[in-house]
């Protein structure tokens, strides 16, 4: 699935859903408050082209109304969307078919599963540019600062991906990460997610987890690696049955992990077990802010691949805090 966020964003300016701004904007406070006015407004997608402290752009409220998110999907309707979920129930709860409709249903879901098997890009544009060690400065990053009384920058649409150190199943999530430092971020994941396990695994064995976090994917692979599906299945699959074909992946530099293979970002680290840092914090979608953590994991990044260009997808959790704290 060649797919990729430029896809998209194309498609949507096509489509009169893209607003390109040219004034210069400040990742601290403005861009979120910009975005969120657009937002209330039913607007379009926003794409800041010059944003103070650094060389690339920033786009924002990609999936903002139901008719986006749709398209995202790669679907023209919400009608659309509710096929897909019996698509998925069929997936869940594989009784035998009775009947020859049935039959023929359930075969042609097996035959989009075996489409929807990811493949291997060996010439991946997310590594066109390779920065290593000390090279690795996540400031230039243009993450944003959405509310006041937040603790720092976040990093909100990043693909989170670990594997089990057992089992070498790989787990994708979305989960909040503030920067630290040029080369460090914590993380804030519940502990039933997929990465808080793997990590609690990891630290039983003794070991580091390996760590990948890829920016700037198709919003599709966002919605899969977002969706909560058992332990054992994989959200690149997911993604390709949402998509229609299998996701490209690539193998990453440093980390035995595989990420979109057209992530405008890539970011390869690890967590060593009881390293941890300050998390938080930062306005929720409950509309106030949410508490601070002292124990946050830690993840220490030693390589930065991007594409020539690379663009920056974030959003921000909504409603507006109603209170600093
Ligand atoms: C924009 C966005 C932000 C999210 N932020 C977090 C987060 O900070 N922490 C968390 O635990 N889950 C967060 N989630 C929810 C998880 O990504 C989601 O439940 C996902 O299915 C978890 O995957 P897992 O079960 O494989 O860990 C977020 C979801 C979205 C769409």
């Amino acid at each position: 699935m060649a797919r990729d966020l430029r896809k998209f964003i194309q498609q949507l300016e096509q489509r009169g859903q893209l607003q390109r701004i040219e004034a210069l904007v400040d990742p601290d406070l403005e861009i979120a408050e910009i975005a969120d006015r657009m937002l209330q407004k039913g607007g379009p997608a926003l794409l800041f082209e010059h944003v103070k402290g650094a060389d690339y752009p920033v786009a924002v409220n990609l999936l903002g109304t139901v008719e986006r998110t749709c398209w995202a999907m790669k679907m023209e309707s919400q009608a659309e969307l509710e096929k897909l979920g019996e698509k998925l129930a069929l997936l869940q709860q594989p009784k035998p078919p009775k009947k020859l409709a049935q039959f023929l249903d359930f075969g042609k879901v097996l035959f989009d599963v075996v489409r929807a098997k990811p493949q291997r890009d060996l010439f991946p544009p997310c590594h066109q540019v390779v920065l290593r060690d000390d090279q690795v400065d996540l400031t230039k990053i243009p993450m944003i600062r959405p509310y006041v009384g937040d603790g720092g920058k976040v990093v909100t649409l990043g693909l989170v991906i670990t594997k089990d150190c057992e089992t070498g199943t790989p787990n994708v999530g979305v989960y909040r990460l503030q920067l630290q430092s040029k080369n460090t971020m914590t993380v804030q994941w519940l502990s039933v997610r997929g990465g808080a396990r793997h990590l609690r695994k990891a630290a039983e064995h003794g070991q580091q987890l390996e760590v990948a976090i890829a920016l700037g994917v198709d919003p599709l692979i966002i919605m899969a690696a977002a969706t909560p599906i058992p332990v054992d299945l994989s959200e690149w699959l997911f993604a390709g049955l949402y998509g229609g074909s299998g996701v490209l992946l690539a193998k990453c530099k440093t980390v035995d992990l595989e990420v979109p293979a057209h992530s405008e970002f890539v970011l390869e680290g690890t967590i060593t077990p009881g390293e941890v840092g300050v998390d938080g914090p930062f306005g929720d979608h409950m509309g106030y802010y949410g508490g601070i953590n002292e124990a946050a994991p830690l993840m220490r990044f030693q390589c930065l691949t991007h594409r020539h260009q690379p663009l920056y997808l974030t959003t921000f959790s909504g409603r507006p805090p109603k209170r600093r704290r």
